[in-house]
């Protein structure tokens, strides 16, 4: 039975990892902590190491599992942005878990933008605390609306879908455009356009601070931003300054550029530090949900399912069709066409 140490574990990984990998010979050791240059160590006398979205997994990190023997770090997400890829190759191979229900992300970008727009989260503790005032309640139809979908892959096609349900109109911007019965524009026309912006495209380089103060100034008045992707894709003060002059209507987030100091843990009855969090966290128009756009059911069995086979695989000498190929420098479309391991 192969042993692997898993790190951020949360109480919801435990039932589906628990589930799969006693049915595939794996086992887990669950800490709570994250992976990084302090924890590194407790990998010790493990196969391999399991990681989520805030671990960190940079050259230290790296060459310190691999002192410990680790041949293998199974990320249990699509993203992989948290990782040095160049750094592990040749000495720790990296699978992830590229799809899993996109419906589950999908689904919760259009309930944050019903939820802001219909005012759903100010008429739940107004009816709570028995006031049926409807001052202040006032929303608009989606149908007709411009929607603009920056990254069209598995994700954005689902959340097309559901807004072309509404009756939305919808614009597409992606670097390698795929998806069929979409107009796709440049990025300015698309910001110019959109009564709405929803982000679904990896964080890379290229993609950080995409929307920034310049981007700000070319956006329609009144914009819903919606960021269920990385939080690195937005420049969080430009945001912030752009709410402020009241050029952006609404901002809704699943995501956060410093997420990994605060997301997924309790600070209710704490002081956070993070002035520009706390600042849009008071905005009226501003809604923050911490990271749980892939948290259903079908997704995490998913999640589970797949990140087990992955390593089952690997373990097991055979091809890992969800390796992140570094050595192409096609790192999710291996142009060898995944006929080997990426070295
Ligand atoms: P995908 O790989 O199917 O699609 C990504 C799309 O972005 C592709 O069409 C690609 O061509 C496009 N793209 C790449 N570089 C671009 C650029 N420079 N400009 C514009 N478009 C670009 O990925 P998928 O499954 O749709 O996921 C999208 C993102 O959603 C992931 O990268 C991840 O960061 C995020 N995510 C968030 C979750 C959450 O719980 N909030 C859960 C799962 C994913």
């Amino acid at each position: 039975m192969m042993k692997i140490a898993f790190f951020d574990t949360k109480d919801y990984d435990i039932p589906s990892f628990e589930k799969f990998g006693k049915e595939y010979g794996v086992e887990f050791k669950y800490y709570e902590t994250k992976l990084s240059v302090d924890t590194a160590g407790l990998a010790r006398g493990y196969d391999g190491v399991c990681a989520f979205v805030n671990d960190t997994i940079d050259a230290p990190v790296i060459d310190k599992l691999y002192g410990l023997g680790i041949r293998i770090i199974a990320m249990r997400c699509a993203g992989y942005n948290n990782v040095d890829l160049k750094h592990c190759f040749g000495k720790i191979h990296v699978v992830r878990v590229p799809a899993y229900s996109p419906y589950a992300v999908a689904e919760h970008t259009m309930a944050l933008l019903l939820t802001s727009v219909r005012r759903i989260h100010k008429a739940y503790n107004r009816t709570k605390d028995f006031n049926f005032s409807l001052s202040g309640l006032m929303g608009f139809d989606l149908h007709g609306k411009t929607v603009g979908v920056i990254g069209t892959g598995k994700i954005g096609k689902v959340f097309i879908d559901i807004c072309k349900g509404f009756g939305m109109r919808v614009l597409a911007y992606d670097k390698f455009p795929s998806a069929e019965g979409v107009q796709y524009v440049c990025l300015d026309e698309l910001f110019g356009r959109s009564d709405i912006i929803s982000l679904h495209c990896p964080l890379t380089e290229e993609t950080e601070h995409l929307i920034d103060g310049a981007a700000v100034e070319k956006l329609k008045k009144g914009v819903i931003i919606l960021n269920t992707s990385r939080g690195g894709l937005i420049d969080a003060e430009a945001l912030l300054d752009g709410i402020k002059k009241r050029k952006i209507g609404a901002a809704c987030l699943d995501v956060y550029e410093e997420e990994s100091d605060v997301f997924f843990r309790d600070f209710s009855g704490h002081i956070v530090d993070d002035d520009v969090l706390a600042r849009l966290l008071s905005m009226p128009n501003v809604i923050v949900t911490s990271h749980q756009a892939f948290l259903t059911e079908e997704a995490l069995s998913g999640i589970a399912e797949t990140t087990v086979k992955n390593l089952t695989a690997f373990f097991g000498g055979e091809l890992c069709e969800n390796e992140l190929c570094y050595r192409c420098g096609n790192v999710e479309n291996c142009v060898k066409e995944r006929r080997e391991r990426c070295f």
